[in-house]
């Protein structure tokens, strides 16, 4: 898995540009300051819009190869991030720490995904927001991005059981076109997720 996404970040420019999420651009306004961390975010393209926008942010993800360009991303645009390779199976999230935590197309296999919303609810500090956005199972038909892999993709009745202690503020399961860099483009079935704890 390390290796793909290794080879997928080694070819020229951005796989997912170097836009934000449209997502995350839209409830920006609603995050409180302070410190985010981003998991599974690539080459960095999110992490660098928070960190340019006054957020202390670290990204996390599986490829030091896709963190070695988020940092060019960020020094090219005069922002600071922190970059830390890991795996989620693994990584440490902390307890009640981070006022944001960030999961743009964090695909995982489910059992290990339940598992990681369990330590998001705890990493975050009370009145910390989670943000994600995820293919749902809809997306196998549409072929647009994600993983073709059904137990990797989210419901959102899926997310409202494994989030629970959150309060949902936006949750929405949609149709929605997307355009991000050379790996998204098209129709696209998602669940965007605002949560506050
Ligand atoms: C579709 S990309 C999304 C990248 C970024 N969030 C974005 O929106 O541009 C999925 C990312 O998940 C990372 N990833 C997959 N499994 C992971 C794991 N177990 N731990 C950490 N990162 C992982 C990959 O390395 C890849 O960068």
């Amino acid at each position: 898995m390390k290796e793909h996404w290794d080879l997928q970040y080694a070819q020229d420019g951005f796989a997912y540009g170097e836009a934000p999420n449209d997502f995350l651009a839209e409830v920006v306004g609603q995050l409180p300051p302070g410190r985010a961390l981003f998991l599974a975010e690539g080459e960095g393209r999110n992490a660098v819009f928070l960190a340019g926008r006054g957020w202390e942010v670290t990204a996390m993800d599986l490829s030091e190869v896709g963190l070695g360009k988020a940092r060019e991303l960020a020094a090219r645009r005069g922002t600071r991030l922190s970059t830390v390779q890991g795996d989620l199976a693994t990584f440490e999230l902390g307890n009640a720490q981070w006022d944001v935590m960030v999961a743009i197309w964090c695909h995982l296999p489910s059992a290990l995904r339940r598992e990681v919303n369990r330590r998001i609810v705890e990493a975050l500090r009370p009145g910390g927001m989670f943000v994600m956005e995820a293919y749902t199972p809809e997306q196998l038909t549409y072929r647009t991005g994600g993983p073709p892999n059904a137990d990797m993709l989210p419901t959102l009745a899926a997310l409202r059981t494994e989030l629970a202690p959150l309060r949902f503020l936006q949750a929405e399961e949609k149709v929605r076109e997307i355009h991000e860099g050379r790996l998204h483009n098209g129709m696209s079935a998602v669940v965007q997720v605002l949560a506050v704890k």
